[in-house]
């Protein structure tokens, strides 16, 4: 057991020397900034500080697991750009993808970034000063033993702080085990440049019944990236989640779920039009509702979540209140939301290939018109000339709809 478990790990190791993942070209980093969940300043500040953390003020963050950089580079650009008095550790096992996220920080100019080589299950033997943020993002699942690397975490996490979590979903990733298994028993003992090119033609001429060919939902190995095809395909060591395993994960560790992002596809009343089933669901606590979302739905192929210590009695998530300004996730601007809402009463949004229509709330386009990441709630109430009341009532629906979405999120003024 213990020697299998080493040769495991040693696997693991090698992939992330040999295939850097995801592959990233430093290069890149002089035209754009890659943002995504967990962890944009503005989402986990809603999600765990009740948007009310001020990274103009110390915040110590911890990737973890932060491969080839994409959330560290985030997360210290947007720090930076916060007067650069946050800072990020960056820890992973692999140099290659150290030497990346490294190049990439040298190219942005960043210098409230360190980096060391280690696993993440020796950081309470590291010495560092309590993170108040940890993201680990498609890292626990690799583990042997996935609790104790999620409770080597929380043991380096500060008192009132929290996580930005990725583990895989089951039920989108149906068919990726079968195929990894095949692969394994034909090529795993060959080097693992040879494991990939036999792979991929193997992968090529599956019958058309296996799970894989038929989930239309997995793409990453047809990609041409040999670094992403041996993530889904070849891994040494890998599992899934399906919703009540992640809570039962966290709460091993001491943890307890905040949320899941984008919260829309853990809604399942988004999918129902039945009157009884939705009164059904109305009286369903958050974490059944997004069992049976998932149930639903079928093609969560991650989990991504926010989590905090148990016992927290600060609330987490930021709540709607006239102090309160509301921000748009990048790539959004208040113009064009308001663009596209404007003269309509529903708004049609596929995910993957389900299309889901939406009503839209009233007034949706002249609010949103006045969300420029300044204004507070009350201020725009005012600019409407209405009462605190009637605006709420107004602002409700709209903040459900664009939140559930993961494109709009609160913060203190
Ligand atoms: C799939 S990549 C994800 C990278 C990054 N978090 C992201 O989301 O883009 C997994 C990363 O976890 C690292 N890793 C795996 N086990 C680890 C451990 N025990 N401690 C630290 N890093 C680990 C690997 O080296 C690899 O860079």
């Amino acid at each position: 057991m213990g020697k299998g478990r080493d040769n495991r790990d040693k696997a693991v190791k090698r992939q992330y020397e040999d295939f850097p993942y995801p592959p990233r070209n430093p290069e890149d980093d002089k035209g754009r900034l890659i943002t995504g969940s967990p962890s944009h300043l503005d989402e986990l500040n809603h999600y765990i500080f009740a948007g009310t953390r001020d990274f103009s003020k110390p915040f110590r963050a911890l990737v973890a697991g932060g491969g080839t950089g994409d959330a560290a580079i985030m997360l210290a650009q947007q720090l930076a750009d916060h007067g650069n008095v946050g800072s990020v550790t960056y820890v992973d096992l692999s140099k290659a993808s150290r030497s990346v996220v490294e190049a990439r920080a040298k190219i942005r100019g960043l210098n409230n970034m360190e980096f060391h080589t280690g696993s993440l299950l020796d950081l309470p033997k590291m010495e560092f000063e309590p993170f108040d943020y940890i993201d680990c993002c498609g890292v626990l699942h690799h583990l042997e033993n996935p609790e104790a690397g999620l409770l080597a975490l929380n043991q380096v996490l500060a008192e009132g702080g929290g996580m930005g979590l990725m583990v895989y979903a089951t039920l989108g990733r149906t068919g990726v085990y079968h195929v990894q298994k095949a692969l394994k028993a034909l090529y795993g003992e060959e080097p693992l440049a040879r494991q990939v090119q036999l792979s991929k033609k193997f992968v090529e001429n599956l019958p058309s019944t296996n799970w894989l060919v038929r989930n239309p939902f997995v793409g990453d190995h047809q990609m041409g990236e040999d670094a992403a095809f041996f993530d889904l395909l070849l891994h040494p060591r890998d599992r899934s989640y399906l919703v009540p395993e992640v809570v039962e994960f966290l709460n091993s560790a001491g943890l307890d779920l905040v949320t899941f992002v984008e919260p829309v596809k853990y809604d399942p009343a988004v999918y129902v039009s039945d009157k009884d089933a939705l009164s059904r669901i109305k009286k369903m606590s958050m974490i059944d509702q997004a069992v049976l979302a998932e149930n639903m739905l079928g093609n969560q192929k991650t989990h991504i979540f926010y989590a905090r210590k148990q016992n927290n009695s600060i609330p987490a998530i930021a709540k709607i209140a006239p102090n309160m300004v509301p921000v748009l996730k990048n790539g959004n601007t208040a113009e064009g939301l308001a663009k596209s809402f404007r003269g309509r009463n529903e708004f049609v949004i596929s995910f993957d290939s389900e299309k889901v229509t939406f009503p839209l709330p009233p007034r949706i386009a002249e609010i949103i018109a006045l969300v420029d990441g300044t204004l507070s709630l009350s201020e725009i109430q005012n600019k409407l000339s209405l009462n605190w009341e009637g605006f709420r009532r107004l602002f409700a629906p709209i903040f459900k709809f664009l939140n559930g979405l993961n494109i709009m999120w609160l913060r203190a003024a």
